[in-house]
């Protein structure tokens, strides 16, 4: 009889530890607009980006050509977190 209640104790817990892997935490975000604030402020005004509404692959395109001007700083995973960002903020889907 007790495997009935303890079941769904385990399929709750897992649930709870589980949730933070499909959405951000608060710091999360908080720490990707920061990089995004960063470094992307260096040569124009936020705005420039801000103003645009773009999907996950043209968000990449303008990293592509930020690269090209000279953003030559970030690392593979800054980058990722920006454009994650982006896209969550300033897109309209993947
Ligand atoms: C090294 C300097 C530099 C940095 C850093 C930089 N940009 Fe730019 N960005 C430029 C220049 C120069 C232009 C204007 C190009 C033009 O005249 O068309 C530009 C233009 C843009 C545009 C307008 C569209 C386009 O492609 O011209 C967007 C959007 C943009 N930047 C986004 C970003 C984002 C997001 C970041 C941070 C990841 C960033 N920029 C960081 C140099 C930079």
């Amino acid at each position: 009889m007790k495997r009935v209640f303890f079941l769904p104790l385990v399929a709750m817990t897992l649930g709870v530890f589980a949730a933070p892997a499909f959405a951000d935490t608060d710091d999360e975000i908080q720490a990707k607009k920061q990089l995004f604030e960063q470094n992307c402020a260096a040569c124009h005004s936020l705005t420039v980006a801000t103003n645009q509404n773009l999907n996950r692959a043209d968000w990449n395109w303008v990293l592509d050509d930020m690269e090209d001007y000279g953003l030559t700083w970030l690392t593979d995973e800054q980058r990722e977190q920006i454009v994650d960002y982006l896209v969550a903020n300033h897109g309209y889907g993947e």
